[in-house]
C-alpha cells in the first residue's frame, strides 16, 4: 500500500492495531503486538501514544514483544532499545511493565541461546504473534536477520553486516564504538505472526523494497520471505515505492 507520506500511512496502521487491540478487548483476550525499532515506526508509536491519550486506547491487553536488542547493551545506554521503546512509546501508554519484552543484552554468552529458546517459547505460550511490526534495514534485513538469515532461523545471537554497523555508527560516534553483535527474533517466529506490516519510507529504501517485493525469495534478502507470508503487507511512501 502506498501512501502519500509517512505521517498518512503512520496513522493507518495505528488504527489497524488500535482495532484489533480493541476486538481481543471484546473478546477478553490480550493481544500479543511485535514491534520494532528504528526510525520507521516513530510516526506510528506516536499516533498510539495519540490513540492513548486523545481517544482513550487502551493498553492493558497488550503483550509487546520487541524483535531485537543490541548486544551487549545496557538497558538504559543511549542506544538500547529498551530505552528507545520506553521514549516512544511504553512510558507514555498504559501497558504493564510485565507486559513488554525487549531481549536482555545483559546475559552471558553462555546464557544467551537458552534465554532465545525461551523467549520463543513465551509468544507461542501466548497462541503466537498477533501482528508484528518491521522496518527493513538497507540490506534488507528484518529485525536484526541480516542477509543470509534462513527462512527457520530462530531467535539467536548474529554478527552484524558491516553495512547495518556503519548505518548505526552515527548514533555510536564512530564505527569503533557500535556494536557488533545482536539478538534477534528468527525468521521463523516473524513469518509464524498471523499479520505483518513492513513500513519503509524514503528514496533511500526503494531499491531493497524493490528486490523484497518484486525480486527473487532468497536469504540473500530477508525481507523477501515476506512473499510466501498470506498476511503481509508493504506499508510505503511514495519515494519508497518509486521503483515498483
Ligand atoms: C535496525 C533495526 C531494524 C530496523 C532497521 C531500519 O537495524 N534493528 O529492526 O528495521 O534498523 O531502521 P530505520 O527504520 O531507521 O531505517
Amino acid at each position: 500500500l502506498v501512501f502519500e507520506n509517512s505521517t498518512k500511512a503512520s496513522k493507518e496502521v495505528a488504527k489497524e492495531i488500535a482495532d484489533l487491540i480493541k476486538v481481543k478487548q471484546a473478546q477478553k483476550q490480550p493481544c500479543i503486538l511485535g514491534l520494532a525499532t528504528g526510525s520507521s515506526p516513530k510516526g506510528l508509536y506516536a499516533e498510539l501514544v495519540r490513540l492513548h491519550k486523545e481517544e482513550n486506547l487502551s493498553f492493558k491487553n497488550v503483550i509487546a514483544f520487541n524483535l531485537d536488542e543490541y548486544y551487549p547493551m545496557e538497558p538504559d545506554s543511549m542506544n538500547s532499545y529498551v530505552r528507545f521503546m520506553k521514549e516512544q512509546l511504553f512510558d507514555h501508554i498504559d501497558i504493564l511493565p510485565e507486559n513488554y519484552h525487549v531481549p536482555d543484552g545483559l546475559l552471558t554468552k553462555a546464557a544467551i541461546a537458552d534465554y532465545c529458546d525461551q523467549y520463543e517459547a513465551k509468544i507461542e505460550a501466548l497462541g503466537g504473534l498477533d501482528l508484528q511490526i518491521l522496518g527493513i534495514g538497507g540490506n534488507g534485513h528484518i529485525g536484526f536477520n541480516e542477509s543470509g538469515s534462513l527462512q527457520n532461523s530462530k531467535t539467536r545471537l548474529v554478527a552484524l553486516d558491516h553495512i547495518t554497523r556503519v548505518a548505526a555508527s552515527g548514533d555510536f560516534s564512530g564505527l569503533e564504538n557500535t556494536p557488533r553483535t545482536a539478538i534477534t527474533l528468527g525468521v521463523k517466529k516473524i513469518m509464524e505472526a498471523k499479520r505483518v506490516i513492513l513500513m519503509a519510507w524514503g528514496e533511500g529504501k526503494s531499491n531493497i523494497i524493490k528486490a523484497s517485493a518484486e525480486g527473487e525469495v532468497t536469504s540473500r534478502v530477508p525481507a523477501s520471505f515476506l512473499q510466501e507470508h498470506n498476511n503481509a503487507t508493504f506499508i510505503l511512501d511514495q519515494a519508497a515505492a518509486s521503483k515498483l
